[in-house]
């Protein structure tokens, strides 16, 4: 294990890794806050051997890409931050690859990766950020896929027990940004995911804006590649780059409501977009009902609702937990008073 950054030092426990962090750098939202001790982890078994040296006291904060994270404050305890690389084909079945990928793997390079390898099935995924481990946490999804279809199995450490733990399908319970490790924060630590690309490939085409940015390319039989690209092109426009504008991605969930309530929307609102669900429900945009309550492009004090997608909230510069806090309640009340449907957040509040 190494440490980075200033601060280096061997804590008490004998493993390198650095007291009084910044954790601006470590979260997309550029948010600023401390954490008393960070560990960075490159292997399974250097986070084994944490453990055993050393049972973590207090709080501890598993940390992959730290693109769906709203950080609140400082956190007194201990930051894991997950580093562990690699990425390989396990096994060709006859109707699926199965490829592994370390924890600590850049989402999207991955996917370019299998799809280089000519592995595809992932790239209506392609251009999210964070990280390979942190993608089950809030089953990642866009653009007609969701990871749970891409799903294989996982391996994760109880950080409670430091036993190590595999994950089927069913064990992860994932839901629409839901699994049974956002529901337990801080207990797991995902060190490996597996995929299950199905052979032969079908193109997922389905969600609108896929298709016409297809259309607009002069792309009737795509490949997975020219999917990729599309998506990226259309990820570009809608939704800012970490790199340049802080933020976390959509910041609040699309609210799935009773068929009988959406009806009554649609008579007063008859524009607001709306997905059926298997259940019998209905998703509505979050990004719908926030631009038609005002917010989009408006900022309170350094946040901002994004001008280009509603559902995003930008750091203008500088802003703290707090911040993103304020802004957050003020359109969850908006939207409230308006529609009478309440928002609720997507990312994890630290
Ligand atoms: N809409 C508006 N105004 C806005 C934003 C959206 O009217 O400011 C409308 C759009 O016109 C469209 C509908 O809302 O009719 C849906 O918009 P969009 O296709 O942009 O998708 P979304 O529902 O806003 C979700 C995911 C995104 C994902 C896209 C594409 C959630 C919380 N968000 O957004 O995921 O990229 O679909 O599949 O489910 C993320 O989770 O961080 C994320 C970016």
């Amino acid at each position: 294990m190494q440490a980075d950054g200033q601060a280096r030092m061997a804590v008490d426990t004998g493993v390198a890794g650095e007291r009084d962090a910044d954790l601006s750098t470590l979260n997309t939202f550029g948010l600023r806050a401390r954490a008393a001790r960070l560990l960075r982890l490159r292997s399974a078994e250097a986070l084994a051997a944490a453990l055993a040296t050393a049972p973590q006291q207090g709080p501890r904060l598993v940390l992959g890409g730290g693109s769906n994270l709203v950080l609140t404050g400082d956190f007194p305890g201990t930051v894991l931050k997950v580093e562990i690389g690699g990425r390989r084909l396990l096994r060709a079945e006859p109707t699926a690859w199965i490829v592994e990928a370390g924890a600590g793997e850049n989402w999207h390079d991955f996917v370019r990766w299998t799809l280089a390898q000519g592995w595809p099935g992932l790239e209506n995924l392609s251009l999210i950020p964070g990280t390979v481990g942190a993608a089950p946490i809030q089953n990642i999804g866009a653009y007609g896929l969701e990871l749970a279809e891409r799903f294989d199995s996982l391996d994760a450490v109880d950080l409670d027990s430091g036993a190590v733990r595999s994950f089927g399908l069913a064990d992860c319970d994932f839901g629409y940004r839901d699994s049974v490790f956002k529901r337990s924060p801080g207990r797991w630590l995902i060190t490996a995911v597996r995929f299950r690309l199905p052979r032969p490939w079908q193109p997922v085409t389905r969600y609108a804006d896929v298709a016409r940015e297809l259309e607009a390319r002069g792309i009737e039989a795509p490949s997975a590649l020219d999917i990729s690209d599309a998506v990226i092109a259309i990820r570009r426009r809608k939704l800012p780059d970490p790199a340049e504008i802080g933020n976390a991605g959509s910041f609040f969930k699309n609210p799935v409501v009773e068929a009988a309530a959406c009806a009554r929307l649609l008579a007063a609102h008859p524009a607001l977009p709306h997905y059926p669900q298997p259940d019998g429900r209905e998703k509505l945009a979050a990004g719908w009902l926030i631009e038609q309550a005002g917010w989009k492009g408006r900022d309170l004090g350094p946040v901002g609702c994004y001008e280009h997608q509603a559902l995003v909230l930008v750091n203008r510069g500088g802003a703290t937990g707090a911040d993103v806090q304020r802004i957050a309640a003020a359109i969850v009340a908006e939207v409230e008073a308006r529609f009478g449907v309440r928002l609720e957040p997507e990312p994890v509040f630290v």
